[in-house]
This record gives structure tokens, C-alpha cells and sequence, in this order.
């Protein structure tokens, strides 16, 4: 069933029934006139304009709706205790003000009986999101009907230049996916902001604070005009966690197995089983393409790939020539040079049969690899004795930087 709630009703009874379960009166009537009484003194003190509405519709533009399987009680742990009964003032964009650090149980965050979040959208938005969406790593593993709760849910937001999307610290409201745009990543560490790195036009940022009930890592500033599409808290803890939940236990015992995981704590490893995401290739599908910028990282879960580098012969450089290099099996990664030389991809990579490949960005690259990093720099001096083996003389493979 899909019902219009009238903008301002979920915000309304959510400050109830939260002031209710603070407070526990033994009279929910009496409560309740005396709750809204209040409101309604406070909106005729605050001047007569003013909406008494919380943070529903984010984008400010469409009405939100809420697809509602009987029980329309929102989630309520997005507010703050520290006050005696307070009827809020509320803001529609207001930021979550605390969160405690409530542990995940994906059996009992799948409650069906929560309201559904809907923005509508043109179909020329639906496109638009979908075409966003469509690479987005931690979507791969979600089956049709969460896939498509998750883009119903999901609200565009426009960017400015210098505009901060999210700031350190701050607890986490949404989850963005990147339509288009740059947005800069500044790590603050002993007072001291450090930009860690970038988004160009695609990929996606703000798990983390709603995946862990942890403030933001990071501070993501808009560096040109940009799109976005907001996914909130609520939706994204109902589908994307419990997704998690079931792909932890789906790769924990691979990623268990890959070598170069091994050093890695298991709490590190169930965080990049956290947002890695799989994909599935045909035979002969180019995975990787020798020359083009990079921003992903590779571990293979079943298949074989095979890397080839274009021949630096004249007469095959003519013809495009490619030279098999290796073939990457099971547990085996690749496409991690160029992350850790910041140059172009140095081979293509092609699915050999069906391939999978469990994928991560190079976001989460840099922040959960850090530790992998030295031993696969290591791997160059490998790979640079195999280029002259074949071609007779190596390529230039390390980071210019170094
Ligand atoms: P979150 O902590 O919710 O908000 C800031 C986001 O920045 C974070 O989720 C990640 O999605 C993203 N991010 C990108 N690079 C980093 C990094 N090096 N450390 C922390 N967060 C990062
Ligand atoms: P990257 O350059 O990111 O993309 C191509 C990948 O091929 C590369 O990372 C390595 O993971 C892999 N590879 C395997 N053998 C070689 C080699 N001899 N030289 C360069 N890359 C290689």
C-alpha cells in the first residue's frame, strides 16, 4: 500500500512517542494533550510561519512518502536524551544530535512493520539514479526488492563548490552516492587536516558513520557544482546491514583463505567484507583496461584472470598486440599497482570462463589496506624482472613520487 503522509505527521508523532518513551507517563491522553499543548504554545511564540516539522524531506522539493505496512512508528533512536520533556523545535534539516553506540542485530532491525521511505521520482530522475547506482559496490549484492527500496528511498541533492557534504565528527544523517561532481576527503588527526583524497564523478562515500554508529571518519567538501543522491539512515541500517550481515557470512571463510588477508585482524577483515562487493564477468570480459585511470582493487573468489600487456615490439605495438603475463587464481589479487604507484593501469585484465571478484575502491583501498600496501610494493621488483624476461627490458612500473 502506498499512502501519502502529510508532510510534517511522521515528525510529529515521532516527538511524541519519543517524549512517551523518555518519559513513561502513566497516561498517554493526558500525555499526549499536554505534549502538543506545548508544541503549540512554542509555534505561537516562534511566530506563526514557522513549520513544526523535523527533517523528513532532505532535498527540500518533493513531498517524502512513506510506504507503511500497518505501523507508522519511525525508528526512534535518532534523538537525543539529555533533556526533560522538551516539545522540539524542529528543523527540517537539522543533524542527528547523538547516537548511542547501539550494536547491530540484523534480525531484529528487519522489522517489515517499519515504515517504507519513498521519494518520488521523474523517470528521467530514475534514470539518472540508476545509472549512478549502477557501479555502486555496496548495491552488488542486494537482491531486485531491496535494490529497488533502496532507490525508492533515495533523495538528489545539489552541491555547491566549497559546500562541506559532510564534516568529521558529526554523527551520520545519510549515505551519498555521487552523480557528478569532485569532492575533496580531509582526515583530521592531532589537529592537523590532511586531504587523503578525492571522488571524480563516481563512487560513493558516508557508510561508515551509519554502518558503525561511529561519527564521521572524514570531511567530504564538494570542490565543483554537483548532484547527489542521499540514501537515510533508517533505510540504509534495514537493507544495507542486514545485507552485510549475510555477506559476512557468506565470504568470511574465503577472505579467511586469501593469503594476502592474513595479516589482517578478523575485525579488519569483516570490515572489508563490509563494503567490498562482487562481481561477475563472462568470458573474455575485460575487467581491467591497460592505460586507464584507477579505482579499484581486485581479489579473484572463483574463475581465472588473465593479464595481458600490450607487446613493446614495433611490428605488435602496430597491431595492438597483447602479451599474456600471468593468470591470477582463487584468493589471488591484482589491480593493486596502480593504487600504489598512483600511475595508469599497467596491463588489461580478462575473465578466463565466468569469473567473480570480490571489489573494493580505492577509498577503502587506502584505509583498510594500509598495512598490504608494503608487501604488495614489493611485488614490482617481481613484476618488473617478468617484463624484462619477456620484453627484454622492463617498463617504468613505481610511482613517480618515490
Ligand atoms: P563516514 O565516516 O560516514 O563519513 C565520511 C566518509 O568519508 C566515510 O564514511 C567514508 O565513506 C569516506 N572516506 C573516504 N576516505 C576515507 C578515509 N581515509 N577515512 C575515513 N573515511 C573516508
Ligand atoms: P594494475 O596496474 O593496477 O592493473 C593491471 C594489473 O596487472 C596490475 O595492477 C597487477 O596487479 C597485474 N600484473 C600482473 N603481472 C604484472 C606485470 N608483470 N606487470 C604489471 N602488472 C602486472
Amino acid at each position: 500500500m502506498s499512502i501519502e503522509i502529510p508532510s510534517g505527521l511522521t515528525e510529529l508523532l515521532q516527538g511524541y512517542t519519543v517524549e512517551v518513551l523518555r518519559q513513561r507517563p502513566p497516561d498517554l491522553l493526558e500525555f499526549a494533550v499536554q505534549y502538543f499543548t506545548r508544541l503549540r504554545e512554542n509555534r505561537l511564540q516562534d511566530g506563526a510561519g514557522r513549520p513544526h516539522t523535523r527533517g523528513v524531506n532532505f532535498d527540500g522539493e518533493q513531498p517524502m512518502q512513506i510506504e507503511s505496512n500497518g505501523d507508522d512508528e519511525e525508528n526512534n533512536d535518532d534523538e537525543d536524551d539529555d533533556s526533560d520533556f522538551e516539545p522540539p523545535i524542529i528543523n527540517r534539516y537539522s543533524r542527528r544530535v547523538s547516537v548511542c553506540a547501539e550494536a547491530f542485530n540484523p534480525d531484529e532491525e528487519d522489522d517489515d512493520t517499519e515504515p517504507r521511505v519513498v521519494h518520488p521520482k521523474t523517470d528521467e530522475q530514475r534514470c539518472r539514479l540508476q545509472e549512478s547506482c549502477k557501479d555502486i559496490l555496496i548495491f552488488k549484492n542486494l537482491d531486485q526488492e531491496q535494490l529497488s527500496q533502496v532507490l525508492d528511498a533515495m533523495f538528489e541533492r545539489r552541491v555547491q563548490p566549497q559546500e562541506h557534504v559532510i564534516d568529521q565528527g558529526d554523527d551520520g544523517d545519510n549515505f551519498y552516492v555521487i552523480e557528478r561532481g569532485q569532492y575533496d576527503i580531509f582526515v583530521s588527526k592531532d589537529g592537523q587536516s590532511c586531504r587523503v583524497g578525492a571522488y571524480d564523478n563516481h563512487g560513493s562515500f558516508g557508510e561508515l558513520a551509519l554502518m558503525y554508529n561511529t561519527p564521521r571518519a572524514a570531511t567530504i567538501v564538494a570542490t565543483s557544482e554537483g548532484a547527489l543522491w542521499g540514501l537515510d539512515r533508517v533505510t540504509f541500517r534495514r537493507i544495507i546491514l542486514k545485507n552485510n550481515a549475510k555477506k559476512r557470512k557468506r565470504f568470511e571463510a574465503f577472505v579467511e583463505s586469501v593469503p594476502i588477508l592474513k595479516s589482517l585482524e578478523l575485525s579488519e577483515r569483516m570490515k572489508i567484507v563490509d563494503v567490498i562487493g562482487e562481481k561477475i564477468y563472462k568470458d573474455g570480459d575485460r575487467i581491467i583496461e591497460q592505460g586507464d585511470k584507477a579505482d579499484c582493487f581486485y581479489i579473484v573468489e572463483s574463475g581465472e584472470v588473465k593479464i595481458m600487456m600490450k607487446s613493446k615490439t614495433k611490428t605488435a605495438q602496430e597491431s595492438n598486440q597483447e602479451v599474456e603475463l600471468t593468470r591470477c587464481k582463487r584468493g589471488q589479487y591484482f589491480g593493486e599497482l596502480a593504487l600504489v604507484t598512483n600511475k595508469p593501469r599497467a596491463a588489461s585484465a580478462y575473465a578466463v570462463d565466468d569469473v567473480k571478484c570480490l571489489v573494493m575502491d580505492v577509498q577503502a583501498f587506502e584505509r583498510l589496506l594500509g598495512s598490504c600496501k608494503d608487501i604488495m610494493k614489493r611485488n614490482i621488483t617481481h613484476y618488473e624482472e617478468q617484463l624484462v624476461a619477456l620484453f627484454g627490458s622492463s617498463m617504468d612500473l613505481r610511482d613517480p613520487g618515490k
